[in-house]
């Protein structure tokens, strides 16, 4: 991969600056959790996968700066950091699966000199980077293998490389199906508000050399009406227990337009995106950001001043429209309640 979404670099985490794609490729540094939480908040680093393995590096970061005392100080230090942290964003359940996972090893460390424990999260938080890249790259190949050998693919948003600590999981079937010798074209929505679609899956797509075409959302019905879309193949930002998929505003109606049109609907996703504490996506928190990224584009207005604005980040596709979830254990097909809790007993928790 000629680029890196994060780094660590034994004392820091760098970060390419998604905000600023495909314009500027810079890179950040962070050496403080505080710093990380704006990174994450901001969407310097989005993409549930990727904010979740940042995150772990934030509490890293933090327990540098908090452990010299011991590893009991450091766990009651810790926790106004994972509260800073998990307030950054609320539907990517990968953050806070990341933030417990960080909880449970530093707890797991009590009694433990300090220089001992800030070593441990360390290498816990690089444990969570390299399954991230290794779970994407599995259920890339076992994605791969749903794809006809030309194909077709719609996705939304960006679950790409740039999402995840590596490869990416939407984008990581494709690539899986490219490196298996299949001719891949994708048609890239291009995600209002932030364009994620055009600015990031677009990016990362072009500099692998696999072919894209880029669309606006609106465009999606009509070209799915047209035939010759395989399957449209989106990431997920957390599923339910039965299988509902909260992902990128717009995916749901992308969902009912494949199920209308019978293309299949994929969902690619690793396990720990999977929330069985949430029984249907009725329960899943959908965060709203700020009017300003509906009503302006780089600073300019693009609507009336003072006109009010609806900017939910994630809709939620019912288990009904969505034909398999693509995991790193393997592949989940309906009725999801029973078929991911399989998955997830078969495969060793971390
Ligand atoms: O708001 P974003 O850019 O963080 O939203 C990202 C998505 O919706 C992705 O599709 C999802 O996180 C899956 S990424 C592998």
């Amino acid at each position: 991969m000629s680029f890196h979404t994060l780094a660590w670099k034994g004392d820091r985490l760098v970060l390419l600056d998604q905000t600023l794609l495909p314009g500027a490729e810079v890179y950040r540094e962070y050496t403080d959790y505080r710093g990380v939480a704006e990174a994450i908040s901001g969407m310097v680093v989005r993409g549930a996968p990727a904010i979740g393995v940042t995150a772990a590096f934030g509490i890293a970061l933090a327990a540098r700066e908090l452990g010299r005392d011991g590893a009991e100080e450091l766990c009651r230090r810790l926790e106004p950091v994972y509260e800073t942290l998990l307030a950054t964003r609320p539907t990517a359940v990968n953050l806070s699966w990341a933030v417990e996972r960080m909880r449970r090893r530093a707890e797991g460390l009590v009694g433990r000199p300090g220089e001992e424990a800030i070593e441990a999260l360390e290498v816990e938080a690089l444990a969570i980077l390299r399954e991230d890249v290794a779970a994407n790259r599995r259920l890339g190949r076992l994605g791969a293998e749903l794809l006809p050998t030309r194909a077709t693919v719609l996705t939304h948003c960006n679950a790409g490389a740039l999402a995840t600590a590596g490869y990416g999981t939407a984008l990581g079937v494709v690539r899986a199906a490219v490196e298996a010798g299949k001719q891949i074209e994708v048609l890239a929505d291009e995600t209002r508000p932030l364009l994620q679609g055009a600015r990031l899956t677009a990016w990362e797509l072009l500099r692998d050399g696999i072919p894209v075409t880029l669309l606006t959302d609106n465009m999606a019905g009509y070209r799915l009406g047209r035939g010759g879309v395989d399957a449209v193949l989106v990431g997920a930002d957390r599923i339910a227990g039965n299988g509902d998929v909260a992902n990128k505003i717009g995916t749901y109606p992308l969902s009912v337009l494949a199920r209308e049109h019978g293309v299949p609907f994929y969902v690619a996703a690793p396990l720990s995106t999977i929330d069985f504490s949430v029984e249907d996506g009725s329960r899943i928190p959908i965060e709203e950001r700020s009017g300003l990224e509906v009503t302006h584009w780089a600073g300019v207005p693009v609507a009336p001043a003072g006109v009010s604005v609806w900017n939910p980040a994630f809709d939620v596709t019912p288990a009904s429209n969505v034909s398999a979830i693509i995991t790193e254990a393997g592949i989940a097909r309906p009725p999801y309640r029973e078929s991911l809790r399989l998955l997830a007993q078969a495969s060793p928790a971390p």
